[in-house]
């Protein structure tokens, strides 16, 4: 069997991740990512670009300073000033390298930089000889190197190795490869320098332009390159880079293909996705891989039952190994009673199989109205069932009409016993028209002592949850009602109330208020 290799994981979160529009980081936040990043094992951490600013200097001095484990790395262009500055922000690092780059295709050299090939060649071999003097790590990168003419990029590179280069890093600045050109590519640059990806580390640094960052860098580990530079959460200039968390996972979860293995600690990808998202304020989309808030949501009811009979059925990874607590289960209208059972069973409620069923068909009804069910809607359900109490009186329908500039109107019909009766009434709010028209058909006498409204879960379908304290005579009982539309939840808390009150006088406790109740029943 050929023998693994490690694929070295250089992160740059701090250096290409920053530069995300909008993603900027203030010193002290770098620092808090870069000891995270250190708790994730990377290899390397590019801790930012000295050169570009008085802060960026101060980041990178302080994490050079405070992280002590990965190598730290400084990015600078090819001039003496931009070395100096890495030379100064890394002086207190335990382990440090300088990245050098240079662009080398056509459209860069003409228009960009205004040089020839010779003179690309030329400059590059000048500083990364001046670079060799302060760090014995050097790596060097040939800029726009994927669309760089494929003999030129022979050139300079065994150039840059001759002057001194540790690492070779070749970039997909644009996005532009594709994984079987790119590993092509990664191939030639082997065969014609085969010290890389040995003695001489062979990079890659992939943009997302077109949604194959992390595919490129595959491709090329399986050529033969040996690092990899991501970042958490694939952040990064324009559409970003390739991104650790699924760089890691595929080359864990695929290791009987890929034959290599990263030092990532798997265990604290969650905690390093959560903390960049939180300082730099970009938010992960809801499916992006590994990280996404859904990836590892299952909607569907025949994939809810499989993953319950056999995780793997629809897991490919196990989410409890990159932090997260276990598989969950997004119960909506689409989740089977089995999932629903055993979520209920989560919840610590103990119920017989016709309670399940009582259950499950409001659960079913609630989601028909909401997209999707949390745990406490769950509660909210069976709290209520639990407490449940004969529907003596029942609401059929209600009508609110509440617009600006006039009185809120409601009408409501309510059956007893098979009988319905109707009442309209309007209130200095919709609630109160509601309790009002109840009212002029019950005509309990009931004083409403306390109404409380709060929402079940958030989002704009969250249940509202109501809870009212009727008071009729010396009696006092409460109701709790709850669904996506508040008025309705405080029609059925109310409701809810004065069917207690209708159970009363079994339990032989009539009372003049409560024969009131009584003679309308
Ligand atoms: O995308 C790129 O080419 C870069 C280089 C500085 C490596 O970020
Ligand atoms: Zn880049």
């Amino acid at each position: 069997m050929k023998p693994e290799r490690k694929i070295y994981i250089f992160d740059t979160t701090l250096r290409d991740g920053e530069q995300s529009p909008g993603a900027s980081l203030l010193p002290e936040e770098k620092l808090k990512i870069a000891k995270q990043l250190e708790c994730l094992n990377v290899d390397v951490i590019e801790a930012g670009f000295p050169a570009s600013s008085e802060g960026e200097m101060r980041a990178v001095a302080m994490i050079a300073e405070h992280v002590r484990k990965p190598v730290i790395c400084g990015l600078s262009r090819m001039i003496p000033r931009d070395i100096d500055a890495c030379r100064s922000a890394l002086e207190g690092a335990a382990k440090k390298r300088i990245h050098v780059f240079l662009a080398t295709s056509q459209i860069h050299r003409e228009f960009k930089l205004k040089k020839g090939k010779r003179e690309i060649i030329e400059m590059a071999v000048k500083n990364i000889r001046s670079a060799r003097k302060d760090f014995r790590q050097v790596e060097f990168s040939p800029e726009d190197a994927s669309r760089t003419e494929r003999d030129f990029l022979v050139d300079v590179v065994r150039a840059a190795i001759d002057a001194g280069a540790t690492s070779i890093n070749i970039p997909d600045t644009v996005g532009y490869a594709i994984p079987e050109e790119f590993s092509d590519l990664i191939r030639l640059l082997i065969r014609k320098n085969p010290a890389l990806g040995k003695q001489i580390v062979l990079s890659v640094h992939c943009h997302n332009d077109l949604g194959l960052a992390t595919a490129n860098s595959i491709a090329a580990v399986l050529a033969g390159a040996n690092q990899i530079e991501c970042t958490v959460n694939g952040i990064g200039e324009r559409a970003g880079n390739a991104s650790v968390e699924e760089i890691a996972m595929i080359l864990n979860t695929r290791r009987d293909f890929m034959g290599c293995y990263t030092d990532i600690k798997l265990s604290e990808i969650t905690k390093s996705s959560r903390l960049v998202s939180h300082l730099t304020g970009m938010v992960v989309q809801p499916n992006k891989a590994i990280v996404g808030r859904n990836a590892f949501w299952h909607a569907s009811g025949i994939h809810q039952d499989g993953i319950l009979k056999k995780r793997q059925t629809y897991e490919i990874m196990n989410p409890k190994k990159i932090g997260l607590s276990g598989n969950q289960l997004m119960l909506g209208k689409l989740s089977g009673k089995h999932a629903f059972a055993v979520r209920v069973k989560k919840l610590g409620f103990n119920l017989s199989a016709a309670e399940i069923d009582a259950a499950f068909v409001k659960f079913k009804t609630l989601a028909d109205k909401k997209k999707y069910i949390f745990d406490e809607d769950i509660e909210a359900i069976l709290q209520n069932q639990i407490a449940q109490v004969p529907e003596t009186w029942k609401l059929v329908s209600m009508k609110v009409v509440s617009e600006t500039g006039q009185k809120p109107s409601a009408t409501i019909r309510l059956s007893y016993q098979g009988q319905v009766s109707e009442a309209s009434s309007t209130g200095d709010g919709p609630v109160e028209a509601c309790y009002k028209a109840i009212e002029t058909v019950v005509r309990s006498g009931a004083q409403v002592a306390h109404y409380g409204l709060q929402s079940v879960t958030g989002g704009k379908d969250a249940l509202g949850d109501v809870v009212v304290k009727l008071v009729v005579g010396t009696k006092e009982v409460s109701g709790r009602g709850t669904s996506t539309d508040v008025i309705e939840a405080s029609v059925r808390a109310y409701l809810f109330a004065l069917n207690k009150l209708c159970q009363e006088p079994k339990r032989g406790s009539a009372s003049a208020s409560r024969r009131k109740i009584d003679v309308r029943l």
